[in-house]
Protein backbone atom coordinates (compact mmCIF):
# COMPACT_ATOMS: atom_id res chain seq x y z
CA UNK A 1 0.00 0.00 0.00
CA UNK A 2 1.38 3.17 -0.75
CA UNK A 3 0.53 5.81 1.97
CA UNK A 4 3.77 7.98 0.89
CA UNK A 5 3.85 11.52 1.94
CA UNK A 6 5.21 13.25 -1.25
CA UNK A 7 1.48 11.74 -3.23
CA UNK A 8 -0.33 14.69 -3.45
CA UNK A 9 -3.77 14.16 -4.71
CA UNK A 10 -5.88 16.79 -6.41
CA UNK A 11 -8.90 15.69 -5.70
CA UNK A 12 -10.40 18.77 -4.57
CA UNK A 13 -9.64 20.81 -7.09
CA UNK A 14 -11.30 19.30 -9.90
CA UNK A 15 -14.66 19.07 -11.41
CA UNK A 16 -16.95 17.77 -8.42
CA UNK A 17 -19.23 15.03 -8.54
CA UNK A 18 -21.99 17.03 -7.99
CA UNK A 19 -21.52 19.31 -10.80
CA UNK A 20 -21.24 15.86 -13.19
CA UNK A 21 -24.42 14.71 -11.46
CA UNK A 22 -26.17 17.68 -12.38
CA UNK A 23 -24.93 17.51 -15.81
CA UNK A 24 -26.21 13.35 -16.08
CA UNK A 25 -29.18 14.25 -14.02
CA UNK A 26 -28.73 11.74 -12.01
CA UNK A 27 -27.36 10.27 -8.82
CA UNK A 28 -24.45 7.77 -8.69
CA UNK A 29 -24.29 4.78 -6.36
CA UNK A 30 -23.15 1.48 -6.34
CA UNK A 31 -25.45 -1.39 -7.11
CA UNK A 32 -23.52 -4.61 -5.65
CA UNK A 33 -24.35 -7.66 -6.79
CA UNK A 34 -23.36 -10.63 -4.61
CA UNK A 35 -24.39 -14.65 -5.38
CA UNK A 36 -23.49 -18.09 -6.43
CA UNK A 37 -22.09 -18.87 -10.16
CA UNK A 38 -24.79 -18.86 -11.84
CA UNK A 39 -27.45 -17.55 -9.67
CA UNK A 40 -28.67 -15.04 -12.46
CA UNK A 41 -26.03 -11.78 -11.85
CA UNK A 42 -24.17 -10.81 -14.78
CA UNK A 43 -28.18 -11.51 -16.40
CA UNK A 44 -30.06 -9.00 -14.11
CA UNK A 45 -26.79 -6.79 -14.60
CA UNK A 46 -27.10 -6.64 -18.48
CA UNK A 47 -30.51 -6.17 -18.29
CA UNK A 48 -30.52 -3.28 -15.15
CA UNK A 49 -27.56 -1.43 -17.75
CA UNK A 50 -29.39 -1.62 -20.76
CA UNK A 51 -33.47 -0.61 -19.21
CA UNK A 52 -31.43 2.59 -17.59
CA UNK A 53 -29.57 3.78 -20.13
CA UNK A 54 -32.52 3.72 -22.45
CA UNK A 55 -34.38 5.94 -19.87
CA UNK A 56 -31.20 8.49 -20.21
CA UNK A 57 -29.25 7.00 -17.70
CA UNK A 58 -25.61 6.61 -17.78
CA UNK A 59 -24.69 3.17 -16.01
CA UNK A 60 -21.79 0.81 -16.16
CA UNK A 61 -21.58 -2.83 -15.28
CA UNK A 62 -18.32 -4.31 -14.08
CA UNK A 63 -18.46 -8.14 -14.27
CA UNK A 64 -16.35 -10.67 -12.67
CA UNK A 65 -15.88 -12.35 -16.06
CA UNK A 66 -15.00 -9.21 -17.55
CA UNK A 67 -12.62 -7.54 -14.99
CA UNK A 68 -10.73 -10.74 -14.74
CA UNK A 69 -10.72 -10.73 -18.98
CA UNK A 70 -8.28 -7.93 -18.18
CA UNK A 71 -7.23 -5.67 -15.30
CA UNK A 72 -7.12 -8.72 -12.86
CA UNK A 73 -6.30 -11.50 -15.08
CA UNK A 74 -3.22 -12.09 -13.09
CA UNK A 75 -5.73 -13.07 -10.36
CA UNK A 76 -7.27 -16.44 -9.00
CA UNK A 77 -9.64 -17.73 -6.54
CA UNK A 78 -7.85 -17.99 -3.48
CA UNK A 79 -8.83 -15.95 -0.57
CA UNK A 80 -6.34 -13.36 -1.23
CA UNK A 81 -6.92 -13.27 -4.78
CA UNK A 82 -10.92 -12.75 -3.99
CA UNK A 83 -9.78 -10.37 -1.68
CA UNK A 84 -7.00 -8.28 -4.20
CA UNK A 85 -9.96 -8.85 -6.97
CA UNK A 86 -12.74 -7.22 -4.82
CA UNK A 87 -10.15 -4.44 -3.28
CA UNK A 88 -9.13 -3.27 -6.71
CA UNK A 89 -12.63 -3.51 -8.25
CA UNK A 90 -14.03 -1.49 -5.54
CA UNK A 91 -11.22 0.85 -6.36
CA UNK A 92 -12.37 1.21 -9.74
CA UNK A 93 -15.94 1.80 -8.46
CA UNK A 94 -15.22 4.30 -6.70
CA UNK A 95 -13.67 6.28 -9.16
CA UNK A 96 -16.79 5.74 -11.42
CA UNK A 97 -19.00 6.54 -9.22
CA UNK A 98 -17.13 9.57 -8.79
CA UNK A 99 -17.55 10.30 -12.57
CA UNK A 100 -20.74 10.21 -11.44
CA UNK A 101 -21.85 6.72 -13.54
CA UNK A 102 -24.45 4.33 -11.92
CA UNK A 103 -22.06 1.59 -11.35
CA UNK A 104 -23.61 -2.20 -11.44
CA UNK A 105 -20.95 -4.22 -9.58
CA UNK A 106 -21.39 -8.09 -10.63
CA UNK A 107 -19.11 -10.25 -8.45
CA UNK A 108 -19.62 -13.19 -6.49
CA UNK A 109 -17.93 -11.95 -3.35
CA UNK A 110 -18.44 -14.84 -1.20
CA UNK A 111 -17.71 -13.51 2.25
CA UNK A 112 -19.40 -11.24 4.33
CA UNK A 113 -15.34 -9.69 5.23
CA UNK A 114 -15.06 -9.29 1.41
CA UNK A 115 -18.18 -7.52 0.63
CA UNK A 116 -17.08 -5.10 3.34
CA UNK A 117 -13.90 -4.48 2.24
CA UNK A 118 -15.87 -3.67 -0.59
CA UNK A 119 -17.94 -1.31 1.16
CA UNK A 120 -15.65 0.41 3.30
CA UNK A 121 -13.96 1.40 0.03
CA UNK A 122 -17.19 2.72 -1.88
CA UNK A 123 -18.29 4.52 1.29
CA UNK A 124 -21.34 2.83 3.12
CA UNK A 125 -23.86 5.76 1.54
CA UNK A 126 -22.77 4.81 -2.09
CA UNK A 127 -22.66 1.04 -1.39
CA UNK A 128 -25.92 -1.09 -2.27
CA UNK A 129 -25.84 -4.32 -1.78
CA UNK A 130 -28.22 -6.46 -3.71
CA UNK A 131 -28.30 -10.57 -2.65
CA UNK A 132 -28.52 -12.09 -5.62
CA UNK A 133 -30.40 -15.67 -4.51
CA UNK A 134 -30.34 -18.70 -5.81
CA UNK A 135 -29.49 -22.01 -4.30
CA UNK A 136 -26.43 -23.88 -5.14
CA UNK A 137 -28.79 -27.09 -6.40
CA UNK A 138 -30.59 -24.75 -8.90
CA UNK A 139 -27.22 -22.99 -9.79
CA UNK A 140 -25.59 -26.67 -10.13
CA UNK A 141 -28.49 -27.66 -12.12
CA UNK A 142 -28.14 -24.59 -14.46
CA UNK A 143 -24.71 -25.01 -14.85
CA UNK A 144 -24.98 -22.10 -17.43
CA UNK A 145 -20.88 -22.19 -18.00
CA UNK A 146 -20.21 -25.78 -16.77
CA UNK A 147 -18.08 -24.99 -14.14
CA UNK A 148 -19.86 -26.92 -11.06
CA UNK A 149 -19.35 -30.12 -13.54
CA UNK A 150 -15.69 -28.87 -13.91
CA UNK A 151 -16.05 -28.10 -9.83
CA UNK A 152 -17.30 -31.52 -9.18
CA UNK A 153 -15.17 -33.72 -11.33
CA UNK A 154 -11.70 -32.20 -10.03
CA UNK A 155 -11.01 -29.87 -13.03
CA UNK A 156 -11.50 -26.42 -11.60
CA UNK A 157 -10.39 -25.83 -7.70
CA UNK A 158 -11.70 -23.23 -4.77
CA UNK A 159 -15.16 -23.08 -6.52
CA UNK A 160 -17.86 -21.23 -4.77
CA UNK A 161 -20.31 -23.47 -3.37
CA UNK A 162 -18.81 -26.37 -3.94
CA UNK A 163 -15.05 -26.24 -2.33
CA UNK A 164 -15.53 -23.31 -0.83
CA UNK A 165 -18.72 -21.48 1.28
CA UNK A 166 -21.27 -18.85 0.09
CA UNK A 167 -21.76 -16.32 2.90
CA UNK A 168 -25.01 -14.81 2.06
CA UNK A 169 -25.31 -11.12 3.05
CA UNK A 170 -27.37 -10.49 6.31
CA UNK A 171 -28.85 -7.41 5.73
CA UNK A 172 -28.53 -6.48 2.24
CA UNK A 173 -30.44 -3.58 0.87
CA UNK A 174 -32.28 -6.00 -1.47
CA UNK A 175 -32.86 -9.74 -1.98
CA UNK A 176 -33.99 -10.78 -5.36
CA UNK A 177 -34.98 -14.66 -5.29
CA UNK A 178 -34.51 -15.61 -9.47
CA UNK A 179 -35.43 -19.08 -8.14
CA UNK A 180 -38.93 -18.23 -7.82
CA UNK A 181 -39.16 -15.57 -10.03
CA UNK A 182 -39.05 -14.94 -13.64
CA UNK A 183 -36.35 -12.92 -14.76
CA UNK A 184 -38.77 -10.56 -15.77
CA UNK A 185 -40.21 -10.23 -12.34
CA UNK A 186 -36.54 -9.94 -10.33
CA UNK A 187 -35.43 -7.06 -12.71
CA UNK A 188 -38.60 -5.15 -12.27
CA UNK A 189 -37.57 -5.62 -8.80
CA UNK A 190 -34.28 -4.38 -9.29
CA UNK A 191 -35.10 -1.87 -11.13
CA UNK A 192 -37.65 0.08 -8.66
CA UNK A 193 -34.84 -0.21 -6.27
CA UNK A 194 -32.48 1.44 -8.23
CA UNK A 195 -34.74 3.91 -8.83
CA UNK A 196 -35.57 5.43 -5.42
CA UNK A 197 -31.62 5.70 -4.87
CA UNK A 198 -30.36 7.53 -8.05
S1 LIG B 1 -14.97 -13.29 -6.69
O1 LIG B 1 -15.19 -14.39 -5.73
O2 LIG B 1 -13.57 -12.88 -6.76
O3 LIG B 1 -15.89 -12.16 -6.45
P1 LIG B 1 -15.69 -13.13 -9.46
O4 LIG B 1 -17.09 -12.68 -9.42
O5 LIG B 1 -14.63 -12.10 -9.75
O6 LIG B 1 -15.35 -13.93 -8.11
O7 LIG B 1 -15.52 -14.26 -10.56
C1 LIG B 1 -16.42 -15.33 -10.56
C2 LIG B 1 -16.56 -15.93 -11.96
O8 LIG B 1 -15.36 -16.58 -12.32
C3 LIG B 1 -17.64 -16.97 -11.96
O9 LIG B 1 -18.84 -16.43 -12.48
C4 LIG B 1 -17.12 -18.05 -12.86
O10 LIG B 1 -17.53 -17.83 -14.18
C5 LIG B 1 -15.63 -17.87 -12.84
N1 LIG B 1 -14.88 -18.84 -12.02
C6 LIG B 1 -13.84 -19.56 -12.46
N2 LIG B 1 -13.31 -20.29 -11.46
C7 LIG B 1 -14.02 -20.00 -10.34
C8 LIG B 1 -13.95 -20.44 -8.98
N3 LIG B 1 -13.02 -21.29 -8.57
N4 LIG B 1 -14.86 -19.97 -8.09
C9 LIG B 1 -15.81 -19.09 -8.50
N5 LIG B 1 -15.93 -18.64 -9.77
C10 LIG B 1 -15.04 -19.09 -10.70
Amino acid sequence: MNNDKNIHPIFSKLVQRSERESLLKQKAKVIWMTGLSGSGKSTLAIGLERTLLNAGKLAYVLDGDNVRSGINSNLGFTEEDRKENIRRVAEVAKLLVDSGVIVICSFVSPTIEIRSLAKNIIGEKDFLEVYVNASLAVCEKRDVKGLYAKARSGLIKDFTGIHQAFEAPEDPALEINTENNSLEQSLNTLLEFVHKHI
